[in-house]
């Protein structure tokens, strides 16, 4: 079945929004599976920006059918905000182009207050979350308190589960945290409010939607958010996300059995960047990682902190290509290395004195890790404006081909700018 799921290789912020964008061309479904909003997914179309956090990445174009899966904690008042604004630059004219899941939870104002709360008593040892309530809302999945997108059809029962919740939640924020309550009655009107303007995008089952069009041969892709190293059980742990980011993630958050998956492509940038606390293997400082910074542009699309910076770390790499699976490559942001003499690649840690190629799976251990760096020669040209590998020059050529190598998995698209023109294509997506 024609399903390929999309996923972060590193920690985030790798180019997924603009592949999905791409691939959208020649997609009829796209599905978000994890996460919530922070995810800060920027497309570039024709010279627009647009940055989205919850809706899926194919909306731009208006055959795709995109779909909020089960799997994502969705911040009502975010995904409405969303919708105005892509209504009011003439996008998403039709509520087909986007159902949510029934089954989605629901975040609430609470879930942000408690984010902050809790980051703000961490001090010193804080994880660097985005502030969007991630973790809490999924705190209120797994021990059955959540509200469900599909609850807020049912004014009944919805205050009866807003009241239990908050009941815990401002004992929460006025007793532990000494900060304000939330009250009951406002929130509730809103989330009526709420409900009436999003009636429209609901759907019932969305796993059953999903598996339909597979079926009948509807090509359809997965797409993640954040990346493998920041994944619950298998990233950086404590500093990571709260959800499962790896594509078997994606099995789960749309309900769909993993025989429907054809392809998994793992979002790689030339180089590596991390938002948050946490080891980092590969990390610059300096001016070296500044300049990479700034002409890499990165700083956080969801709360625009200034990303860390460093060279590609290809243990790191090796070990989501392991753990998700991943088929084939997507090498984003080629053009941010033009002009550098010499470009670094990670291709193993010392770890007390021995070399390892396997990345170490405690976060102590990685902590003190050291990159092993394989140094490759720099190419000075500017490559954005070109359209074909060919034209490519020979240095960058040779880093694509020595990543390809290295890590025994073929690079299918090269990305080298923002645009959706300034994509080389070596493979065609759907085979
Ligand atoms: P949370 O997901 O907001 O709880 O944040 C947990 C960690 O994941 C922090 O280090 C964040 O900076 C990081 N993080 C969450 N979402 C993203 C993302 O979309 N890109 C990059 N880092 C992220």
């Amino acid at each position: 079945m024609p399903g390929i799921i999309v996923v972060g290789s590193q920690w985030g912020d790798e180019g997924k929004g603009k592949v999905i964008d791409v691939f959208s061309a020649q997609a009829d479904f796209v599905v978000r599976y994890q996460g919530g909003a922070n995810a800060g997914h920027t497309l570039v179309v024709n010279g627009v920006k647009t940055v989205l956090h919850l809706v899926p990445s194919g909306i731009l174009h208006p055959k795709t059918t995109c779909i909020i899966g089960a799997g994502v904690v969705l911040d009502v008042e975010e995904v409405l905000s969303e919708i105005s604004s892509l209504r009011a630059a003439g996008l998403l004219q039709a509520p087909e182009q986007l159902k949510i899941s029934d089954s989605a939870t629901v975040l609430l104002s609470y879930h942000r207050l408690l984010d902050a709360a809790r980051e703000q008593a961490l001090g010193h040892e804080k994880i660097g979350t985005t502030g969007r309530g991630i973790g809490p809302a999924y705190e209120d999945r797994a021990s059955r308190k959540a509200i469900l997108f599909g609850d807020l059809f049912e004014p009944e029962s919805l205050r009866t589960k807003l009241e239990q919740s908050l009941k815990e939640k401002n004992f929460l924020l006025e007793r532990y945290y000494d900060t304000k309550p939330v009250e009951l009655e406002p929130l509730y009107k809103r989330l009526l409010e709420i409900a009436d303007q999003l009636a429209a995008f609901r759907c019932k089952d969305a796993s059953l939607l999903v598996h339909k069009a597979l079926k009948s041969g509807k090509k359809v892709l997965f797409e993640g958010a954040q990346g493998t190293m920041l994944d619950l059980l298998h990233g950086t742990y404590p500093f990571v996300t709260s959800s499962s980011t790896i594509s078997g993630s994606a099995c789960i958050g749309s309900g769909i059995g993993p025989n429907a998956v054809q392809k998994i492509i793992g979002i790689t940038k030339a180089y590596t960047t991390r938002v948050g606390s946490g080891p980092f293997p590969t990390e610059l400082g300096g001016d070296l990682g500044e300049r990479i910074r700034r002409e890499g542009a990165e700083f956080g699309a969801t709360t625009g902190r200034p990303r860390r910076t460093g060279w590609l770390d290809l243990v790191a790499l090796k070990y989501a290509i392991r753990v998700n699976g991943i088929t084939n490559l997507a090498l984003m942001k080629l053009d941010v290395l033009s002009g550098h003499e010499r470009i670094d690649v990670c291709v193993a840690y010392k770890l007390d004195g021995q070399e390892v190629k396997d990345l170490p799976t405690a976060t102590g251990d990685l902590v003190r890790v050291e990159p092993v760096y394989k140094t490759l020669q720099g190419w000075n040209d500017d490559i954005s404006q070109v359209r074909s590998i060919q034209d490519l020059p020979q240095p960058a050529r040779d880093y694509i081909q020595f990543i390809g190598n290295e890590v025994a998995t073929p690079i299918d698209v090269v990305s080298v700018g923002p645009g959706r023109e300034q994509t080389l294509w070596i493979k065609p997506l759907f085979t």
